[in-house]
């Protein structure tokens, strides 16, 4: 399974490229938000830090808008995905730009329905928005589970994105249904590495290693 980061925050994406996690970037306008800056900057600077997808998303909501916003995103870099809503117009637009060879990321997906559409569409990515729907008491994995077995049965090239990635257990289970990639926020990246025994049994070898020490 590839691991993408799910921010804008260059110093967080800084942090987990030098560990060699990274395989991609998402973004999406709240996370630019956050940043301050402007979407065109920030993503940029993640187009320097990680070579892989880098999804920039779409404000624009009708047809001609998407296409237009899109090519341009595209523009910036060879590394853009251009990540478009999960609606008509959106769709239609994703079929414009797959047409011209521009990747896509079709967001903002809580059903199966929604997700055959953006492979048919021919979407690149398809992100289901896990944590969202447990938010509203359903289960997101389901989710994942019936996207990937509906995209094996027929082939689909779309590859399924688990987003909205809350914990750890979401990415062991994405990954054991089999979801082609996960986007972690950058505190999920520090979770799963750890573990209380690493630690107990670090810091046990270096009070061992103390009492030896010169000899
Ligand atoms: O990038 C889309 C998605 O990962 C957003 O997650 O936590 O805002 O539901 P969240």
């Amino acid at each position: 399974m590839k691991i993408f980061i799910d921010t804008a925050d260059i110093d967080e994406i800084r942090d987990a490229a030098a560990m060699g996690l990274v395989d991609g970037v998402t973004t999406n306008p709240s996370l630019i938000a956050k940043t301050g800056r402007g979407q065109k900057e920030v993503t940029l600077e993640i187009c320097e830090l990680v070579d892989g997808p880098i999804s920039a998303e779409v404000l624009a909501t009708d047809f001609e808008g998407i296409v237009k916003e899109g090519k341009e995103l595209a523009a910036w870099h060879d590394n853009i995905v251009v990540k478009v809503p999960l609606i008509a117009e959106g769709l239609k637009a994703v079929r414009a730009l797959t047409a011209e060879g521009i990747k896509t990321n079709v967001t903002l997906c809580f059903s199966a329905p929604q997700a055959i559409m953006a492979a048919k569409a021919g979407a690149t990515y398809i992100s289901p928005f896990i944590g969202r729907i447990d938010d509203i008491s359903g289960t997101g994995m389901h989710l994942i589970q019936e996207i990937v077995t509906i995209y094996q049965n027929y082939d689909y090239d779309t590859e399924v994105l688990a987003a909205s990635i809350r914990h750890p257990m979401h990415v062991v289970e994405a990954a054991l249904l089999g979801a082609d990639v996960a986007t972690l926020p950058h505190k999920v990246i520090h979770q799963l590495l750890k573990h209380p025994l690493t630690d107990a049994g670090l810091e046990k070898f270096l009070a061992d290693a103390k009492k030896t020490a010169g000899a």
